[in-house]
């Protein structure tokens, strides 16, 4: 499927959705570096799989990235996969990994695997699905009102039993104190060599931790040339407590939360806070 063929419209006014486009680097190439440090985080993937098992049916991954959960969720049984991004040269990404997985590849040629370009605070569709995902997005929502509108909208998107995972950094993950510009990691890759620094700020708020967090990216081609890539975000951790109150907000109940991707509770020492919430009004849909 080429990027016309999505549905979805790429030029329209919600750019905030796309988190590499306004960035001075190309956004491919933070879309490529992006996936060579996501595709590390493999911790999750036995949960995403389990509770694809659970709540079978269609899967709706809002902030879906390149589609790193897709392989994981049809590998536990979803009927269905749509994912729904704001960034076009993740989607990219996106449609690349469902070309090279044989099962992603087949399921597609089955109408079984859509890729949507949207933004998550506004998703609008008529299917109803089973699991409605929202991994590692509500750190880029730009706080409470936005993640409201993303939680409701997810909550619209649900069918009558369906069930709404929220997953984003626990009390234990956040980081403690600003870290000054240093080196993250260094690899090669496709004969060049990558260089990754990063600056992180944080400032505590009443709504949750604010975090500014800056990337550089040297990228050392095999002729010794280097192209610099900078990148920036403003992240917004929510405190476990004012993410399961914007839950009821957004008309959920919360069933469950857990700290880690092996469910145990929630505490302090947690490295993630997921929150597993269902409709609580009749008719998800509406509202
Ligand atoms: C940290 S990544 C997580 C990707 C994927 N869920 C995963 O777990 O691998 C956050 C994703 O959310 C997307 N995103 C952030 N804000 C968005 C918005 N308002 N609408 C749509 N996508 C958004 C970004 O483009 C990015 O792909």
């Amino acid at each position: 499927m080429g990027r016309a063929e999505r549905t979805g419209g790429r030029r329209r006014a919600e750019r905030l959705s796309d988190i590499l486009g306004g960035q001075p680097a190309d956004p491919s190439e933070l879309a490529e570096i992006y996936d060579l440090e996501h595709d590390l985080i493999v911790q999750d993937l036995a949960f995403y799989r389990q509770i694809s098992r659970r709540h079978s049916g269609a899967v709706i991954d809002l902030g879906c990235g390149s589609g790193r959960l897709f392989g994981p969720m049809l590998a536990g049984g979803a009927s269905r996969l749509v994912g729904v991004d704001g960034s076009p040269s993740l989607l990219e990404r996106a449609e690349a990994r469902i070309e090279a997985d044989p099962q992603l590849r087949a399921a597609r040629a089955d109408g079984r695997v859509e890729l949507v370009e949207g933004d998550v605070r506004r998703v609008r569709r008529n299917d109803r699905f089973a699991l409605a995902i929202l991994a590692g997005v509500v750190a880029h929502l730009d706080g409470p009102e936005d993640a409201l509108r993303a939680l409701s909208s997810a909550r619209r998107l649900l069918a009558k039993d369906g069930v709404l995972v929220v997953d984003t950094l626990g009390p234990a993950g956040l980081p403690a104190r600003d870290l000054p510009l240093s080196l993250d990691w260094e690899r090669s890759e496709g004969g060049r060599r990558l260089v990754r620094r990063s600056r992180i700020e944080r400032r505590e708020t009443p709504e949750g931790l604010r975090v500014s967090y800056a990337t550089l990216t040297d990228v050392v081609r095999a002729d010794g040339t280097i192209a610099r890539l900078p990148a920036s975000w403003r992240l917004w951790y929510p405190s476990p407590a004012a993410l399961v109150a914007l839950a009821a907000e957004a008309e959920l109940a919360v069933e469950s939360v857990f700290g880690s991707h092996d469910l145990d509770p929630l505490n302090e020492e947690s490295e993630r806070c997921i929150v597993v919430a269902r409709p609580t009004t009749a008719d998800p849909g509406k509202g």
